[in-house]
């Protein structure tokens, strides 16, 4: 391993440690659960001591980083290293080269959507085809420095594909919890092939949570879900690498999809602290959308302002987002409030209509992460986003996450809608065509399309 450069050096680095969200209780140990020993809520990492002048030197650390052929400075994950918590070496490191995601901009949906900037961070275009690498990476390797052979998560299908693939790399054990016929094809085949034992219970995914937390209390697994703070930690990096792109000027705007409201957090927990650090000067504002079918946390906010929540009996066919009792609603509760976001949400045929739209922009996405454009509309007709605002949507999924889901609504099998919705979903859909196999068939086909 390379010895510390004068800049590394430079960064006093915080000393990371577990605190309670409500309570404030410092703890030295996570449990097996994540949560306060004594009132129960969940635990976040806090640092103590960090320099708070250094921005111009981690800036230009971070960036030099970027020439290295160290596998640790090529993730974009710990190439932030000094704003996670230490690794006792950094050998010990699980990683796939994680986070370094594009940002793209997305010219004709931004046209839809009426605003005049709108670009798209797509974490999807991790390893495993979603955001869950960037935490995955960081919490699998605290799994593998506690010395635990096995980790486990409840998913609804995109952390066990990734908890999967990082635990094989680590050569660990996983062993996943799915609701059985609630997720998508290609998640599950991810697990399968990564080598995860993987149970599908007849239960949703509220149900698989309730089932592992027990678990992870009579066997020594180590906890993956979002509830543990280190995968919080690394899914932060997705934010400090956009303010990276877009060159430390933080846009007006981040939206984000919410399920079980772990990104959220994280996003908002990196910009609190970028701020802190004087990394970046002002906060954007970060929102949260959510599929009608499975809007707790939008609830919360309009009936009680966010002081509690009743779980929903969750119900979407963005299957990723198909959670009714969300663990972490507090913390993003939370954020909402630090950056003065909102929060909205979506109908099927509102998700539907906005993924293909993403499609059509040539970057495409899985459901959930449609529910960003989807929601991206409503704000702007609300007043909330005004047309001249920098918007940047977080995708969270590859396309060919659930290309059933694509598949059938192209093919015009996937949902209804009343007229005016049956109008808007033709004009988006792109159905194949069955033709014999001759040029004079092609050429009729190609001849009916206009320029
Ligand atoms: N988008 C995608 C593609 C997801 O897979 C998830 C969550 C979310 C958004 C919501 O993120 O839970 O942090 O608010 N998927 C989890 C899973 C629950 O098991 O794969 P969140």
């Amino acid at each position: 391993m390379t010895h510390p450069t004068a800049l590394e050096s430079k960064f006093r680095r915080g000393e990371a440690h577990l605190r309670c969200i409500a309570c404030g209780n410092l703890q030295a140990d996570a449990g097996a659960n994540f949560r306060c020993s004594t009132c129960g809520d969940l635990l976040e990492i806090f640092y103590q001591g960090w320099s708070g002048d250094a921005a111009g030197d981690l800036k230009s650390l971070w960036q030099q980083r970027k020439l290295s052929r160290e596998a640790v400075d090529q993730s974009g994950v710990w190439r932030f290293r000094e704003l996670l918590p230490s690794l006792l070496s950094l050998e010990d490191a699980i990683t796939l080269r994680e986070g370094n995601t594009p940002l793209y901009s997305l010219p004709r949906c931004a046209r839809i959507a009426g605003v005049e900037h709108l670009q798209a961070k797509h974490q999807g275009m991790n390893p495993t085809g979603s955001f869950k690498d960037t935490g995955m990476t960081a919490a699998a390797s605290f799994a593998r420095q506690h010395a635990f052979q096995w980790v486990a998560c409840a998913s609804t299908g995109n952390t066990s594909a990734s908890m999967a693939a990082y635990a094989s790399r680590g050569g660990l054990r996983s062993l996943v919890l799915l609701p059985e016929g609630k997720i998508s094809w290609g998640k599950l085949s991810q697990a399968l092939d990564y080598g995860a034992v993987t149970c599908q219970l007849k239960t949703d995914f509220d149900g698989c949570m309730q089932v592992l937390n027990q678990v992870v209390q009579r066997a020594p697994v180590y906890l993956l879900n979002s509830v543990n703070p280190y995968r919080i930690e690394g899914q932060k990096t997705a934010a400090i690498e956009l303010m990276e792109q877009l060159n430390w000027q933080p846009p007006d705007h981040i939206i984000v999809p919410g399920g079980n409201l772990g990104n959220s957090s994280a996003i908002g927990k990196a910009c609190l602290e970028m701020k802190e650090l004087g990394l970046i000067s002002r906060l954007p504002k970060i929102s949260i959308i959510q599929a009608a079918g499975a809007n707790p946390l939008v609830r919360a906010m309009r009936d009680n302002g966010g002081q509690s929540i009743t779980p929903v009996q969750a119900e979407t066919m963005a299957t990723a987002i198909r959670i009714g009792n969300p663990a972490s609603w507090k913390k993003a509760v939370r954020i909402l409030k630090a950056t003065g976001g909102t929060v909205d949400e979506v109908s099927e045929v509102e998700i539907a209509l906005a993924k293909a739209e993403i499609g059509a922009d040539g970057v495409g996405c899985e459901p959930a992460s449609a529910v960003t454009l989807a929601g991206l509309k409503k704000l702007v007709k609300r007043g909330f986003v005004t047309p001249s605002d920098n918007v940047v949507l977080i995708l969270t999924g590859h396309l060919l996450k659930d290309p059933e889901f694509t598949l059938n609504f192209h093919r015009g099998e996937l949902l209804v809608g009343n007229q005016q919705e049956a109008n808007m979903l033709a004009r988006q859909r792109r159905a194949p065509v069955v033709l014999d196999a001759t040029v004079d068939a092609v050429l009729k086909v190609l001849n009916g399309q206009g320029n």
